[in-house]
């Protein structure tokens, strides 16, 4: 198997620092990172973590001759991005969105026909190797060179190839997920404390609740109904209805308009 020998961000923010941190945990990172980002302070925070190989570069363009470039930008900047970079793509390079809303048709066309594209929505959950990060490959990619991505692409964790349609789904279930239950657990952790635990009991208590919890509704092979069955009281049952109106109307709405922005 090929390794990447150098690597490319456009973009130096959180998902670039998540990426680079998962392969450093893994002991698995290319002899170069070329990384572009107009805040240098960004950077910053990235050689905070001592990543020996990042090498901070002056435009996107530079950044942009690595074998593999990594988009990590936000979607209003794409065709400001796209028109830099666009004549700096090797024609052998692969080019990994992260974003979602953008296809790999209108990637194409911003980048004059450049077609070897890969689409990746990653979680946080990537940095410690236990990322959920659908990918959706071109079809100018051949399945040789798919094994190879999708080899490093382990050092994240799963990485399931997915239909093009479904990443700004998964952006609203895997990539932005924790967020909708950390604060949550949280909250309880806090909570476990202040009823008596120490903080290591209380957080192996929550985990392993969370760990429980979770293999039981999904894989237990019980239906939902006879999981929410054993347990007889429910203190937070007059809420639900509240927080499940929150969670349709909140992500619904931001649901439908990440669907609309998508072209
Ligand atoms: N974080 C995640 O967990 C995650 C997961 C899946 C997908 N994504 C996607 O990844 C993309 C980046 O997200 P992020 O979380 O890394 O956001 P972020 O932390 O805000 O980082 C984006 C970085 O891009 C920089 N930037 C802005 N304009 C640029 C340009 N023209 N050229 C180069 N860099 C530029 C920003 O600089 P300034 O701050 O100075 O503007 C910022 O440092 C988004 O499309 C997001 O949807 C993120």
């Amino acid at each position: 198997m090929k390794p990447f020998k150098i690597l490319g961000f456009i973009g130096g923010g959180r998902v670039t620092n998540l990426l680079l941190a998962g392969l450093k945990r893994r002991a698995a990172l290319p002899e170069k990172v070329l990384i572009s980002d107009p805040d240098a302070s960004r950077l910053q925070t990235l050689t905070a973590i001592d990543l020996q190989c990042i090498q901070s570069v002056e435009s996107n363009r530079e950044a942009a001759q690595a074998e593999l470039v990594f988009l990590a930008v936000h979607p209003p900047v794409i065709a400001e991005v796209t028109a830099e970079i666009k004549d700096s793509l090797s024609p052998n390079a692969v080019l990994i969105s992260l974003l979602p809303t953008i296809t790999a048709q209108k990637l194409s066309n911003l980048l004059g026909g450049f077609s070897r594209i890969v689409r990746m929505i990653p979680n946080a959950p990537s940095v410690i190797g236990m990322g959920y990060n659908p990918v959706f490959f071109s079809e100018a990619l051949s399945p040789d060179e798919k094994t190879e991505l999708q080899a490093l692409f382990a050092n994240w964790g799963a990485a399931p190839e997915v239909l093009e349609k479904d990443l700004e789904t998964y952006a609203m279930v895997t990539s932005m997920g924790p967020t909708y239950f950390w604060f949550q657990w949280l909250e309880l952790l806090l909570l476990a404390q202040e009823f008596g635990l120490d903080v290591i009991s209380a957080r192996q208590a929550v985990a392993a609740m969370l760990n429980g919890a979770v293999e039981i509704l999904f894989n237990s092979g019980l239906a939902a109904e006879q999981v929410l069955d054993l347990i007889p009281s429910y203190p937070l049952k007059k809420d639900e209805e509240a927080i499940r109106q929150i969670f349709e109307e909140k992500l619904g709405r931001l649901y439908q308009k990440l669907k609309a922005a998508t072209s």
